[in-house]
């Protein structure tokens, strides 16, 4: 009997909640929609679901600049419509963990609203303000993530306020106790309503250095990033945890630790903090089985010396989706088939964005139709992330694909209709019923579960290791060269990425971009 927590074997689905499936109508996903399409999630196998912000807010972010941290946006329902689909995962044995923003609050958050109306106001410092430099400056050379000074001048004041990310984004000061005691009881709010647990926006960042110091250039040999991997940061996590661990049922607390040094993102789900932290070095990789294997490798090293489990992902409501950084097209789709059961078959938790179950593209926004403050801020630069938004399509109605009976809030791509839930289902072949046959098969084995994890030899240009338990042992092994390759396999074919892949006399015939899982 394995006794580890369940999130640490999970798979879970990631929910960008207004783009998954729209039950009022509007052209926005919603609670309704949510609960209505539950039993496809049970379809298809998921452990839990993760849903992005649905706290009312402005939208500057679309929801990551939250102005009430207990309530539901009416856009998306009522805080009922939120505890009726908590009620409906659980009888399903879903869970579910909510996306928690405690690096910035809303420009329209009543405490920043209080902050600006008077100098003097206690709420104010629970933000960064400070004076300009004397030639009228920013006070230093931070930038924002989403492109610009990383300080907005709020005239009336002559001060500058911080923000890592929108001007609409200002970050708080996790100097001050109150925002540690109001965050307390928000954490508290959600977990008492039966939240499994969160997922901690950029969980890396909430702490800056305490005398706001220039960052030194980015070529600077020793470049030390002052706007955030704070040492204060861990002493909070180790009271979130305590407050997560003081209810029953395991509740996690999940981190966008947004670091690319393994060891320092590692150091978050050290003993009594966060319990996972996804590996981000696997949504930069390209289709390369070396690049991979580092993403792989050093996570792993560097988690096992904590004594933490990994947390997988490809893709995510950030990054261009990794069918087209694959290659796109049919290519990339094939790498997408094949890279699932890669990710399936690493120890410890897998988190899937919707719509890479339908195997879908980034997606073509016009530019005029852009939302996101990244598209805005640097003048049309970057395209920002709105590619990876769209509505997910659920049927082959050429209006929204079945997302919504109105306007989808982005535009529906055209040729998405054979991508649709309903037509994959009906497909033995396709990408969904991959992953819904790899999550059962993932289920059913201890080994791809809680074994140990062993990388094996195999040709260059592909990747292999093995999964291995007292009773049940399995061998995963991807080429991602664009030849035929003959591995020597002993075992039966569990599973495989795409119908040309076989066993034959001792040997695993693996043709380019496939992946398989030989139970040995
Ligand atoms: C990370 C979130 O995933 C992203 O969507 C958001 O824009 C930033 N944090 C700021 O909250």
């Amino acid at each position: 009997m394995n006794e580890s927590p369940w999130w640490s074997r999970a798979v879970f689905y990631q929910i960008y909640i207004r783009s998954f499936a729209d039950g009022n109508g509007d052209g926005v996903g919603d609670f309704a929609g949510m609960r209505a399409r539950l039993d496809h999630l049970s379809w298809l196998g998921v452990d839990a679901i993760w849903i992005n912000p649905f706290y009312p807010s402005p939208g500057a972010d679309h929801g990551y600049d939250v102005a009430d941290y207990r309530g539901v946006d009416p856009m998306f329902g009522s805080l009922n419509d939120c505890d009726q689909f908590l009620a409906d995962a659980h009888s399903r044995g879903i869970k579910v963990i909510l996306d928690l923003v405690p690096n910035h609050t809303s420009s329209e958050h009543p405490w920043f609203r209080n902050a600006l109306s008077d100098r003097d106001h206690p709420d104010r410092d629970k933000y960064i303000f400070r004076d300009p430099r004397p030639d009228g400056s920013p006070p230093n050379n931070w930038e924002s993530s989403f492109g610009g000074p990383a300080w907005t001048l709020h005239k009336p004041s002559g001060q500058y306020y911080l923000n890592m990310f929108a001007s609409e984004q200002p970050d708080l000061n996790w100097r001050n106790p109150e925002v540690h005691d109001d965050f307390e009881k928000t954490l508290r709010f959600w977990l008492d309503r039966g939240a499994d647990g969160f997922r901690i926006d950029v969980a890396h960042a909430l702490y800056k250095d305490d005398v706001l110091r220039d960052n030194p250039p980015d070529d600077s040999p020793v470049y030390h990033g002052y706007m955030y991997d704070q040492p204060e940061v861990h002493d909070l996590y180790r009271n979130w945890r305590k407050i997560a661990d003081s209810y029953p049922g395991d509740r996690v607390l999940v981190g966008e630790v947004y670091l690319f040094d393994p060891e320092k993102s590692a150091a978050y789900v050290a003993p009594n903090e966060l319990n996972l932290a996804f590996n981000f070095l696997l949504v930069w990789v390209t289709w390369d089985a070396a690049a991979f294997k580092d993403a792989i490798a050093r996570p792993l090293e560097a988690l096992d010396k904590v004594g933490a489990s990994g947390a997988w992902i490809l893709s995510n409501h950030d990054v261009e989706r990794h069918v087209t950084r694959f290659g796109g097209g049919e290519a990339g789709l094939r790498r997408g088939r094949a890279a699932a059961l890669l990710l399936l078959s690493l120890p410890g938790t897998v988190f899937i964005y919707q719509g890479e179950e339908l195997g879908l593209d980034q997606a073509d926004v016009p530019d005029d139709q852009r939302q996101d403050p990244v598209f805005k801020r640097t003048g049309g630069i970057l395209k920002g992330r709105d590619g990876c938004r769209v509505p997910i399509p659920w049927d082959e109605h050429p209006h929204g694909y079945g997302f919504s009976i109105s306007e989808p809030w982005l535009p529906a791509p055209d040729g998405w209709g054979s991508k649709a839930v309903s037509v994959q289902m009906q497909d033995p072949g396709s990408i969904l019923n991959l992953y819904r046959t790899a999550l059962a098969a993932r289920r059913a084995s201890d080994a791809l579960t809680h074994g140990e994890f062993k990388w094996i030899d195999v040709p260059s240009g592909c990747l292999g290791f093995k999964r291995q338990t007292d009773g049940d042992k399995l061998i995963s092994i991807t080429n991602l060269t664009s030849e035929l390759q003959r591995i020597p396999a002993v075992g039966d074919l569990l599973l495989a990425s795409d119908t040309d892949v076989a066993v034959h006399d001792g040997k695993l015939e693996l043709p380019t971009d496939s992946s398989a899982w030989i139970r040995a």
